[in-house]
């Protein structure tokens, strides 16, 4: 396997389901020790652990990670809050605000509430109102009321919020639980609301991530020949390119205000395409299942393989390519028979289903 230049690739010094470093305090937690920087617990699509944890080094500021499983990092970095909020690639975000050993949520939120009546965590947000929720991961966490009220009144007392269980616009205070790691985390969720995706389209985070992993540079001619939604031209967008193309054979998106470009084209021809003039293809074809009336996936995968061999620019070009992980042998060699070389396979879960994406380059 070739690796692919200029890429974002390794995540340094951790493992999935490990957590790294030591259990030292944080400058956001008790006790003494170095000040490491606020910390943060991210979540993000299932299996993008590395892909994440580099992108995260590239985009935030002194980055040191703590934890991290299948879809879940905790790291500590000098950015400010507002900068980890806004990654487009985290489907959930929280700042952390105090911990305690790995318990049942009942007794963290007893000895929480003890703490913060003694003194108020540092980072502590100004709010109007707040709940408070628990979870593990990812999953609703059912709270004792005794225990919850007695955290929400300590919570309360020191910020002077109301507690609004109902949510509505206030801020959302958790209790997370994480299955590996070693202590349930009091935190303020940083992210609200994003947008669910139509159905059949890729979420925002994974058409981030995918995105990523094909090194965008600006002068990129990028191309997604089986754009559904748009999601990941729209992803594209969101950094400088030279020019960025969607086409599908079905109904067009809508990519107003994006600077993407539509076409109705046949991916497995992409007549109006010259040759070598595609700089990177990041695309989501059909799973097998869909790939047309009366069409064998296995010829379809080739014709496509074909067709995105020629488009792409032999020495700059590059491609990604997500797929249900059950073809991933016979995608593979389809593209090796048309001349693109495999540099990397990642595993993941797209709402669930085995998938894996698949990273080549033109040449042998
Ligand atoms: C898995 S969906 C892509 C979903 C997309 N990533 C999104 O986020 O909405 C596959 C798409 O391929 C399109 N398609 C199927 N065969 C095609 C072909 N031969 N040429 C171009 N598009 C095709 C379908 O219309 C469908 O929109």
């Amino acid at each position: 396997m070739r690796r692919p230049s200029g890429k974002i690739v390794a995540m340094s010094g951790s493992r999935d389901g490990r957590r790294i470093g030591g259990q030292g305090p944080k400058r956001t937690g008790r006790g003494a020790g170095r000040a490491r920087g606020p910390e943060y617990l991210l979540t993000f699509p299932a299996g993008l652990t590395r892909l994440v944890d580099a992108c995260l080094r590239v985009d935030l500021a002194g980055v040191e990670t703590r934890y991290s499983d299948d879809s879940a990092l905790v790291i500590t970095s000098s950015s400010p809050a507002a900068r980890v909020a806004s990654l487009p690639y985290a489907k959930n975000t929280f700042a952390v605000l105090d911990e305690v050993p790995r318990t049942t949520f009942d007794a963290a939120a007893r000895t929480l509430a003890d703490r913060i009546r003694t003194s108020a965590p540092e980072g502590l947000p100004r709010m109007r109102s707040f709940r408070l929720m628990a979870q593990v991961d990812g999953q609703l966490a059912p709270l004792d009321r005794r225990a919850k009220e007695a955290l929400e009144r300590a919570l309360a007392a020191r910020t002077g919020a109301t507690v609004n269980a109902r949510g509505g616009s206030g801020d959302e205070l958790w209790l997370v639980g994480r299955r590996d790691l070693p202590r349930i985390v009091l935190a303020h969720r940083l992210s609200k609301g994003k947008r669910m995706p139509a159905a059949g389209a890729l979420s925002t985070e994974l058409s981030h991530l995918l995105v990523r992993l094909s090194g965008p540079t600006p002068d990129d001619r990028f191309l997604d020949p089986f754009c559904g939604s748009g999601a990941l031209g729209r992803a594209r967008a969101a950094s400088p390119a030279a020019s960025i193309t969607c086409s599908d054979l079905d109904g067009e998106p809508d990519l107003t205000g994006t600077g993407v470009r539509y076409r109705t084209e046949d991916a497995l021809r992409l007549a109006s395409v010259d040759d070598g003039s595609v700089d990177v293809i990041v695309t989501d074809p059909p799973w097998g299942e869909h790939v047309g009336p009366g069409a064998v996936a296995s010829d379809f995968y080739d014709e496509m393989a074909a067709s995105f061999a020629r488009v792409l620019d032999p020495r700059r070009g590059r491609l990604v390519l997500l797929m249900a992980r059950r073809r991933e042998d016979e995608v593979t060699a389809s593209l090796e028979r048309h001349g693109l070389t495999l540099t990397g396979a990642v595993p993941l879960l797209v709402n669930g289903h085995p998938a894996t994406a698949l990273t080549a380059l033109p040449g042998r």
